[in-house]
């Protein structure tokens, strides 16, 4: 099939809820003539209005001028039919999500449409391969998968499957970019890049919180003002809706054979039996009362209890900022060798817990308290062992605290919550490079734009560098014994080769 010059161009929208009039809108706005059709009688006629009124308001809003409103509207009509469509060069489905009913319908529009008019369709969890492969001409068949709100989430991943001509995908990369969209392309696979990269983020947050490691307002704490995500894992939980996110993680856990990367948790499912959705249900992780979110305080800082402050001298070399941040705070240091038998005893373990070190290091286990040294800004993390006086817990919290910076002490883990949930992200980012999926780039791109994270998952790794996320990944790997934990070939070679983990193969 080839896609030479089709004038005039038609985009043929199929399916006009929440997608279908997103897409539209930025359609007609980025000049591309668009033609509704949804099953429902009337649905076509009621989303144009409700695109012009959307308009409308840019222009009150002085984002839009007069001409550009009455261009859009113009650009924008009703099927009466399917056959309506048959002067389309690409026609984009945003139907419901089942696989017989997009099947059915492209094979419908392929009796009504040209040979060389596109089919798209806006799956965010069907096989794009699967779809294609009911057409009579499966070479015309990719994903073209939205975000929503669509006018907002600048980002469109081009989907390709086994059987797309790379001509389609071309002209969708184009298409999107008229849109005033950014392009991604990805292969046929379960999550595409986005709702795939997504996975670190959820389930390795569900994981500290079914270990206890630290309550759930605790870990969305750490998570956002530590490692600086917009939301954190359990307000991102109840906006999404545990009703939707939940069969995205199985399913995506299911499609990969069970990949334990992706392995979800028990407590999602009970919450989900419980009704506990979300924002949606005014009860999920947290309380909402007419759509506002409930305070949760974090725990009171203790008053100072001014113990003097053991440092090991390889902690000391290898994190100097530490040992700044001890003396800004007018901390009484314990130069020994060993620890006096009262001091605080401060460790700072990557990819450890703080058990694991202090016996390592025959350090009294009563008196050990962990601080996590990779992420000091935003957030200072504590952890303590099983066994850690409360004394000692109180007094490195209030110390830490002392110059009203936030503070979480939270139960032992190896990797703390920052460093685990980061690598958690890094690994599965370096897999999908790793598979084939997306070039490095579009990996970050598609993460940073769908889901707002501060950086791209091989940025990330890079910020805190490959060999130190293979080091926390191989700790953690080591403590659980859980292939969960292993490392992608990607981040193993990079680390290994001191390189960036944008370096693509060549
Ligand atoms: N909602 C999201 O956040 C989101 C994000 C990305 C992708 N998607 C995907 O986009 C698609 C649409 O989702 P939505 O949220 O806009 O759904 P929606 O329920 O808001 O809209 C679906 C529309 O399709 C119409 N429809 C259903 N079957 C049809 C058929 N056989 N022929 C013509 N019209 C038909 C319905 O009448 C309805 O107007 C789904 O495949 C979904 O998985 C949704």
């Amino acid at each position: 099939m080839t896609h030479t010059s089709r004038k005039p161009e038609l985009l043929g929208i199929v399916g006009t809820g929440l997608m279908g009039r997103g897409i539209a809108q930025i359609a007609v706005q980025g000049g591309i003539p668009v033609i509704l059709h949804d099953s429902r009688p009337g649905a076509g006629q009621e989303a144009r209005e409700a695109i012009i009124a959307t308009l409308d308001k840019l222009v009150s809003k002085g984002k839009l001028t007069t001409a550009e409103l009455q261009a859009g509207a113009e650009r924008l009509t009703v099927a009466a039919g399917l056959n309506d469509l048959a002067s389309c060069t690409a026609v984009v489905e945003a139907i419901i999500e089942k696989l017989d009913a997009k099947r059915e319908l492209f094979l419908q529009l392929e009796a009504v449409v040209a040979d060389d008019c596109i089919l798209a369709t806006n799956t965010s969890s069907l096989s794009v391969t699967a779809i294609a492969a009911a057409c009579r001409n499966p070479g015309r068949v990719a994903g073209f998968h939205f975000f929503s709100p669509v006018p907002l989430m600048k980002i469109v991943e081009v989907i390709v499957g086994p059987l797309t001509d790379s001509a389609v995908a071309d002209e969708l990369t184009g298409m999107a970019k008229r849109m005033g969209h950014a392009p991604v392309r990805a292969s046929d696979t379960p999550g595409f890049i986005v709702n795939h990269a997504g996975r670190g983020y959820l389930t390795e947050s569900l994981r500290l919180l079914g270990e206890t490691v630290a309550p759930y307002p605790e870990i969305d704490r750490i998570l956002r003002l530590g490692a600086g995500f917009r939301m954190g894992p359990f307000e991102l939980l109840d906006l999404t809706g545990l009703d939707v996110s939940l069969p995205v993680m199985e399913s995506i856990y299911e499609q990969y054979y069970q990949e334990p990367r992706f392995r979800p948790s028990p407590i999602a499912r009970q919450r989900l039996a419980a009704g506990l959705l979300g924002r949606k249900s005014q009860r999920g992780f947290y309380r909402y009362d007419d759509g506002r979110k409930e305070e949760v305080a974090p725990p009171a800082v203790p008053p100072r209890d001014h113990l003097s402050v053991w440092l090991g001298e390889d902690d000391s070399a290898a994190y100097p900022q530490v040992v700044e941040l001890l003396d800004r705070l007018g901390v009484e240091r314990d130069h020994g060798k060993r620890p006096c038998p009262d001091s605080l005893c401060l460790v700072l373990p990557v990819g450890q817990d703080a058990t694991t070190v202090a016996v390592a290091a025959g350090i009294d286990p009563t008196r050990c308290v962990a601080l996590d040294p990779l992420f000091l800004d935003g957030c200072r993390t504590l952890m303590t062992t099983p066994v850690t006086a409360t004394r000692y817990r109180d007094a490195a919290h209030a110390l830490f605290a002392a110059d009203g910076a936030a503070v979480a002490v939270i139960h032992d883990s190896p990797g703390f919550v920052s460093q685990r949930v980061v690598a958690a992200i890094v690994n599965i980012g370096c897999d999908i490079a790793q598979q084939g999926i997306a070039t490095p780039q579009d990996i970050d791109r598609a993460v940073t734009l769908g889901l707002g994270y501060p950086l791209g998952p091989l940025a990330l790794g890079d910020r805190l560098g490959a060999g130190t996320v293979l080091r926390i990944l191989d700790g953690l790997f080591d403590f659980y014994r859980d292939p969960r934990y292993r490392p992608s070939p990607w981040l193993t070679r990079r680390a290994l080769l001191g390189v960036s983990l944008l370096t693509p193969e060549n």
